[in-house]
Protein backbone atom coordinates (compact mmCIF):
# COMPACT_ATOMS: atom_id res chain seq x y z
CA UNK A 1 0.00 0.00 0.00
CA UNK A 2 1.44 3.51 -1.11
CA UNK A 3 0.27 5.15 2.23
CA UNK A 4 0.19 8.73 0.83
CA UNK A 5 -1.39 7.91 -2.47
CA UNK A 6 -4.37 6.13 -0.15
CA UNK A 7 -4.58 9.35 2.02
CA UNK A 8 -4.71 11.31 -1.10
CA UNK A 9 -7.69 8.77 -1.96
CA UNK A 10 -9.61 9.37 1.39
CA UNK A 11 -9.01 13.12 1.31
CA UNK A 12 -10.87 13.39 -2.12
CA UNK A 13 -13.61 10.98 -1.19
CA UNK A 14 -14.40 13.46 1.62
CA UNK A 15 -14.26 16.55 -0.29
CA UNK A 16 -16.68 15.37 -2.74
CA UNK A 17 -18.72 14.24 0.16
CA UNK A 18 -18.67 17.54 1.95
CA UNK A 19 -19.66 19.23 -1.49
CA UNK A 20 -22.62 16.89 -1.90
CA UNK A 21 -24.03 17.74 1.83
CA UNK A 22 -23.31 21.63 1.70
CA UNK A 23 -26.32 23.39 1.99
CA UNK A 24 -27.63 25.07 -0.84
CA UNK A 25 -28.59 28.54 -1.63
CA UNK A 26 -32.25 29.00 -2.24
CA UNK A 27 -32.38 33.00 -2.53
CA UNK A 28 -30.25 35.38 -4.29
CA UNK A 29 -30.35 37.60 -1.13
CA UNK A 30 -28.13 35.66 1.50
CA UNK A 31 -26.02 34.10 -1.56
CA UNK A 32 -22.31 35.19 0.23
CA UNK A 33 -22.87 32.92 3.32
CA UNK A 34 -22.84 29.50 1.24
CA UNK A 35 -20.14 31.20 -0.77
CA UNK A 36 -17.75 31.65 2.80
CA UNK A 37 -18.91 28.40 4.41
CA UNK A 38 -17.90 26.47 1.08
CA UNK A 39 -14.88 28.34 0.51
CA UNK A 40 -13.47 27.94 4.32
CA UNK A 41 -14.75 23.90 4.21
CA UNK A 42 -13.12 23.52 0.29
CA UNK A 43 -9.71 25.43 1.06
CA UNK A 44 -7.89 22.04 1.52
CA UNK A 45 -7.62 20.79 4.95
CA UNK A 46 -5.89 17.89 6.02
CA UNK A 47 -9.38 15.86 6.93
CA UNK A 48 -7.69 14.41 9.43
CA UNK A 49 -10.76 13.97 11.50
CA UNK A 50 -13.20 12.42 9.18
CA UNK A 51 -10.72 9.65 8.47
CA UNK A 52 -9.80 9.12 11.68
CA UNK A 53 -13.72 8.57 12.02
CA UNK A 54 -13.68 6.18 8.89
CA UNK A 55 -10.42 4.19 10.25
CA UNK A 56 -12.26 3.32 13.60
CA UNK A 57 -14.79 2.59 11.96
CA UNK A 58 -13.69 -0.25 9.67
CA UNK A 59 -11.23 -1.38 12.40
CA UNK A 60 -14.37 -2.18 14.37
CA UNK A 61 -16.11 -4.15 11.53
CA UNK A 62 -17.92 -1.55 9.63
CA UNK A 63 -18.22 -1.56 6.23
CA UNK A 64 -20.54 0.57 4.70
CA UNK A 65 -19.36 4.05 4.23
CA UNK A 66 -22.40 5.53 3.64
CA UNK A 67 -23.32 4.55 6.92
CA UNK A 68 -20.84 6.77 8.47
CA UNK A 69 -20.19 9.54 5.73
CA UNK A 70 -22.86 12.00 6.88
CA UNK A 71 -20.79 12.03 10.11
CA UNK A 72 -17.42 12.63 8.96
CA UNK A 73 -18.74 15.96 6.76
CA UNK A 74 -20.45 16.68 9.81
CA UNK A 75 -16.94 16.60 12.10
CA UNK A 76 -15.25 18.21 9.43
CA UNK A 77 -17.97 21.20 9.31
CA UNK A 78 -17.51 21.24 12.96
CA UNK A 79 -13.75 21.39 12.94
CA UNK A 80 -14.05 24.07 9.81
CA UNK A 81 -16.51 26.21 11.93
CA UNK A 82 -14.08 26.00 14.79
CA UNK A 83 -10.79 27.40 12.66
CA UNK A 84 -13.12 30.54 11.30
CA UNK A 85 -14.06 31.62 14.63
CA UNK A 86 -10.26 30.94 15.93
CA UNK A 87 -9.13 33.24 13.75
CA UNK A 88 -11.24 36.35 14.34
CA UNK A 89 -9.85 39.34 15.77
CA UNK A 90 -11.50 38.81 19.03
CA UNK A 91 -9.71 35.82 19.33
CA UNK A 92 -6.25 34.65 17.10
CA UNK A 93 -6.52 37.53 14.73
CA UNK A 94 -4.89 35.66 11.81
CA UNK A 95 -5.16 36.60 8.38
CA UNK A 96 -4.56 33.26 6.57
CA UNK A 97 -5.78 29.69 6.99
CA UNK A 98 -5.27 26.64 4.72
CA UNK A 99 -3.43 28.56 2.14
CA UNK A 100 -6.00 31.45 1.73
CA UNK A 101 -6.91 34.51 3.34
CA UNK A 102 -9.01 33.73 6.46
CA UNK A 103 -13.03 34.00 6.36
CA UNK A 104 -13.08 37.29 7.84
CA UNK A 105 -10.29 38.43 5.96
CA UNK A 106 -12.49 37.87 3.06
CA UNK A 107 -15.57 38.32 3.55
CA UNK A 108 -15.78 41.00 6.48
CA UNK A 109 -15.72 39.95 10.12
CA UNK A 110 -19.85 40.00 10.18
CA UNK A 111 -19.91 37.14 7.68
CA UNK A 112 -17.14 35.32 8.89
CA UNK A 113 -18.99 34.74 12.34
CA UNK A 114 -22.27 34.02 10.52
CA UNK A 115 -20.31 31.19 8.05
CA UNK A 116 -18.72 29.79 11.57
CA UNK A 117 -22.28 29.67 12.95
CA UNK A 118 -23.65 27.92 9.59
CA UNK A 119 -21.22 25.28 9.29
CA UNK A 120 -21.61 24.59 13.11
CA UNK A 121 -25.67 24.26 12.28
CA UNK A 122 -25.39 22.52 9.15
CA UNK A 123 -23.51 19.75 10.92
CA UNK A 124 -26.04 18.96 13.22
CA UNK A 125 -28.63 19.52 10.58
CA UNK A 126 -26.71 16.41 8.87
CA UNK A 127 -26.46 14.37 12.02
CA UNK A 128 -30.38 14.87 13.23
CA UNK A 129 -31.64 14.14 9.70
CA UNK A 130 -29.41 10.62 8.78
CA UNK A 131 -30.69 9.78 12.52
CA UNK A 132 -34.26 10.61 11.48
CA UNK A 133 -33.82 8.47 7.96
CA UNK A 134 -32.34 5.66 9.29
CA UNK A 135 -34.48 2.29 8.89
CA UNK A 136 -32.50 0.24 11.09
CA UNK A 137 -33.42 0.59 14.98
CA UNK A 138 -29.85 -0.18 16.31
CA UNK A 139 -28.40 2.30 13.78
CA UNK A 140 -30.84 4.95 14.96
CA UNK A 141 -29.66 4.09 18.64
CA UNK A 142 -25.51 4.15 17.60
CA UNK A 143 -26.36 7.15 15.55
CA UNK A 144 -27.93 8.99 18.68
CA UNK A 145 -25.09 7.84 20.56
CA UNK A 146 -22.12 9.15 18.16
CA UNK A 147 -24.17 12.38 18.52
CA UNK A 148 -24.11 12.81 22.08
CA UNK A 149 -20.25 12.03 22.27
CA UNK A 150 -19.63 14.75 18.92
CA UNK A 151 -21.96 17.47 20.27
CA UNK A 152 -20.44 17.30 24.08
CA UNK A 153 -16.59 17.18 22.47
CA UNK A 154 -17.55 20.32 20.57
CA UNK A 155 -19.53 22.00 23.45
CA UNK A 156 -18.40 23.76 26.62
CA UNK A 157 -16.79 20.66 28.43
CA UNK A 158 -14.74 20.24 25.27
CA UNK A 159 -13.61 22.19 22.51
CA UNK A 160 -15.21 25.58 23.41
CA UNK A 161 -14.41 25.70 27.00
CA UNK A 162 -10.38 24.35 26.05
CA UNK A 163 -11.02 27.66 23.75
CA UNK A 164 -12.19 29.82 26.56
CA UNK A 165 -9.23 28.52 28.89
CA UNK A 166 -6.62 29.71 25.72
CA UNK A 167 -8.22 33.45 25.34
CA UNK A 168 -7.90 33.90 28.81
CA UNK A 169 -4.43 32.54 28.52
CA UNK A 170 -1.90 35.33 30.50
CA UNK A 171 1.59 34.91 32.39
CA UNK A 172 0.58 32.77 35.03
CA UNK A 173 -0.12 29.55 33.27
CA UNK A 174 1.22 26.57 34.59
CA UNK A 175 1.50 23.06 32.81
CA UNK A 176 -1.82 21.62 33.94
CA UNK A 177 -3.93 25.06 32.38
CA UNK A 178 -1.44 23.89 28.93
CA UNK A 179 -2.79 20.49 29.31
CA UNK A 180 -6.32 21.64 29.97
CA UNK A 181 -6.64 23.58 27.17
CA UNK A 182 -4.73 20.76 24.89
CA UNK A 183 -7.27 18.04 26.11
CA UNK A 184 -10.40 20.67 25.54
CA UNK A 185 -9.64 22.54 22.48
CA UNK A 186 -8.10 19.93 20.36
CA UNK A 187 -8.04 16.71 21.70
CA UNK A 188 -11.97 15.96 22.46
CA UNK A 189 -12.83 16.50 18.92
CA UNK A 190 -10.05 13.84 17.91
CA UNK A 191 -11.22 11.86 20.62
CA UNK A 192 -14.57 12.04 19.52
CA UNK A 193 -13.94 11.49 15.48
CA UNK A 194 -12.65 8.16 16.99
CA UNK A 195 -15.48 7.12 18.97
CA UNK A 196 -17.74 7.94 17.67
CA UNK A 197 -16.49 6.15 14.37
CA UNK A 198 -16.23 3.31 16.66
CA UNK A 199 -19.86 3.43 18.15
CA UNK A 200 -21.34 3.82 14.35
CA UNK A 201 -19.55 0.39 14.07
CA UNK A 202 -21.23 -0.82 17.26
CA UNK A 203 -18.34 -1.55 18.73
CA UNK A 204 -18.11 -2.76 22.24
CA UNK A 205 -17.23 -0.79 25.43
CA UNK A 206 -13.92 -2.16 25.52
CA UNK A 207 -13.32 -1.15 22.31
CA UNK A 208 -14.69 2.40 22.05
CA UNK A 209 -12.50 3.29 25.84
CA UNK A 210 -9.31 2.14 23.74
CA UNK A 211 -10.00 4.49 21.10
CA UNK A 212 -10.60 7.26 23.68
CA UNK A 213 -7.18 6.66 24.94
CA UNK A 214 -5.38 6.46 21.58
CA UNK A 215 -7.23 9.44 20.39
CA UNK A 216 -6.50 11.49 24.35
CA UNK A 217 -2.54 10.80 22.85
CA UNK A 218 -2.93 11.28 19.26
CA UNK A 219 -4.56 14.74 20.45
CA UNK A 220 -2.52 16.28 23.04
CA UNK A 221 0.40 15.03 20.80
CA UNK A 222 -1.08 16.78 17.87
CA UNK A 223 -1.59 20.16 19.49
CA UNK A 224 1.94 20.18 20.75
CA UNK A 225 2.88 19.53 17.54
CA UNK A 226 0.84 22.54 15.58
CA UNK A 227 2.77 24.78 18.81
CA UNK A 228 6.26 23.40 17.50
CA UNK A 229 5.32 24.05 14.14
CA UNK A 230 4.18 28.00 14.36
CA UNK A 231 7.77 28.58 15.51
CA UNK A 232 9.80 26.51 13.27
CA UNK A 233 7.47 25.91 9.99
CA UNK A 234 7.05 28.53 7.09
CA UNK A 235 3.86 30.32 6.36
CA UNK A 236 4.00 28.75 2.85
CA UNK A 237 4.34 25.39 4.14
CA UNK A 238 1.85 25.49 7.08
CA UNK A 239 -0.63 27.67 4.71
CA UNK A 240 -1.12 30.07 7.84
CA UNK A 241 0.52 32.36 9.47
CA UNK A 242 3.70 31.10 12.09
CA UNK A 243 4.27 32.90 14.99
CA UNK A 244 0.90 33.58 16.00
CA UNK A 245 1.52 32.01 19.15
CA UNK A 246 4.36 34.42 19.94
CA UNK A 247 2.51 37.49 18.74
CA UNK A 248 -0.82 36.31 21.28
CA UNK A 249 1.64 36.12 24.02
CA UNK A 250 -0.12 32.19 24.25
CA UNK A 251 1.42 30.04 27.02
CA UNK A 252 1.96 26.73 25.10
CA UNK A 253 3.61 23.62 25.86
CA UNK A 254 6.51 24.74 23.69
CA UNK A 255 6.78 28.33 25.35
CA UNK A 256 6.83 26.28 29.47
CA UNK A 257 9.13 23.21 28.03
CA UNK A 258 11.05 23.86 25.31
CA UNK A 259 11.17 22.63 21.57
CA UNK A 260 13.21 19.72 22.65
CA UNK A 261 11.08 18.42 25.59
CA UNK A 262 7.95 18.85 23.77
CA UNK A 263 9.15 16.55 20.67
CA UNK A 264 10.28 14.07 22.88
CA UNK A 265 6.50 14.14 24.26
CA UNK A 266 4.97 14.16 21.31
CA UNK A 267 7.21 11.30 20.31
CA UNK A 268 6.24 9.18 23.82
CA UNK A 269 2.73 10.00 23.05
CA UNK A 270 2.79 8.63 19.69
CA UNK A 271 4.30 5.67 20.84
CA UNK A 272 2.08 5.46 23.31
CA UNK A 273 -0.87 5.37 20.56
CA UNK A 274 0.32 2.58 18.44
CA UNK A 275 0.87 0.68 21.28
CA UNK A 276 -2.94 0.87 22.40
CA UNK A 277 -3.77 0.53 18.22
CA UNK A 278 -1.74 -2.91 18.06
CA UNK A 279 -4.42 -4.47 20.83
CA UNK A 280 -6.92 -4.62 17.91
CA UNK A 281 -4.91 -6.79 16.51
CA UNK A 282 -5.89 -5.96 13.06
CA UNK A 283 -5.17 -5.59 9.48
CA UNK A 284 -7.94 -3.30 9.12
CA UNK A 285 -5.58 -1.13 11.63
CA UNK A 286 -2.44 -0.97 9.44
CA UNK A 287 -4.23 2.16 7.20
CA UNK A 288 -4.36 4.24 10.74
CA UNK A 289 -0.98 2.56 12.40
CA UNK A 290 0.78 4.49 9.24
CA UNK A 291 -1.13 7.67 9.85
CA UNK A 292 -0.29 8.16 13.03
CA UNK A 293 3.13 7.67 12.55
CA UNK A 294 2.77 10.29 9.94
CA UNK A 295 1.72 12.09 11.87
CA UNK A 296 4.76 12.56 14.33
CA UNK A 297 7.10 14.34 12.10
CA UNK A 298 3.92 16.49 10.15
CA UNK A 299 5.00 18.76 8.52
CA UNK A 300 1.79 20.70 8.71
C1 LIG B 1 -5.75 23.03 13.19
O1 LIG B 1 -6.19 21.77 12.83
C2 LIG B 1 -6.28 23.39 14.54
C3 LIG B 1 -5.77 22.56 15.61
C4 LIG B 1 -6.54 21.84 16.34
C5 LIG B 1 -4.35 22.54 15.92
P1 LIG B 1 -5.60 21.04 11.55
O2 LIG B 1 -4.10 21.15 11.57
O3 LIG B 1 -6.16 19.67 11.47
O4 LIG B 1 -6.16 21.95 10.36
P2 LIG B 1 -6.66 21.56 8.89
O5 LIG B 1 -8.00 20.93 9.03
O6 LIG B 1 -5.66 20.62 8.29
O7 LIG B 1 -6.72 22.87 8.18
C1 LIG C 1 -6.97 26.07 17.89
O1 LIG C 1 -5.65 26.02 18.33
C2 LIG C 1 -7.72 24.86 18.18
C3 LIG C 1 -9.15 25.03 17.79
C4 LIG C 1 -10.08 24.57 18.52
C5 LIG C 1 -9.52 25.70 16.55
P1 LIG C 1 -4.70 27.04 17.54
O2 LIG C 1 -5.19 28.42 17.67
O3 LIG C 1 -3.29 26.76 17.92
O4 LIG C 1 -4.92 26.50 16.04
P2 LIG C 1 -4.27 27.18 14.76
O5 LIG C 1 -2.78 27.15 14.99
O6 LIG C 1 -4.79 28.58 14.68
O7 LIG C 1 -4.69 26.28 13.64
MG1 LIG D 1 -6.35 29.53 18.97
MG1 LIG E 1 -5.25 29.90 16.09
MG1 LIG F 1 -1.65 26.83 16.54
Amino acid sequence: MDFILELDKKRQRIDQALLKYMPKCMSSYDKIIYEAMEYSLMAGGKRLRPILMLQAFEICGGNNISDIEAFMVSMEMIHTYSLIHDDLPAMDNDDYRRGKLTCHKKYGEDIGILAGDGLLNTAYEIMIKSCLEEQNNTMVQQKLKALEQIGNAAGVSGMIGGQVVDVLNNAEMNLDMINYINIHKTSAIIEASLISGAILANANIDEVERFRKIGRCLGIAFQIQDDILDIVSTTEELGKQVGSDSKNGKATYVALKGLQESKLIVDELISNALDKLQKFNSSKAIFLDELILHLKDRKK
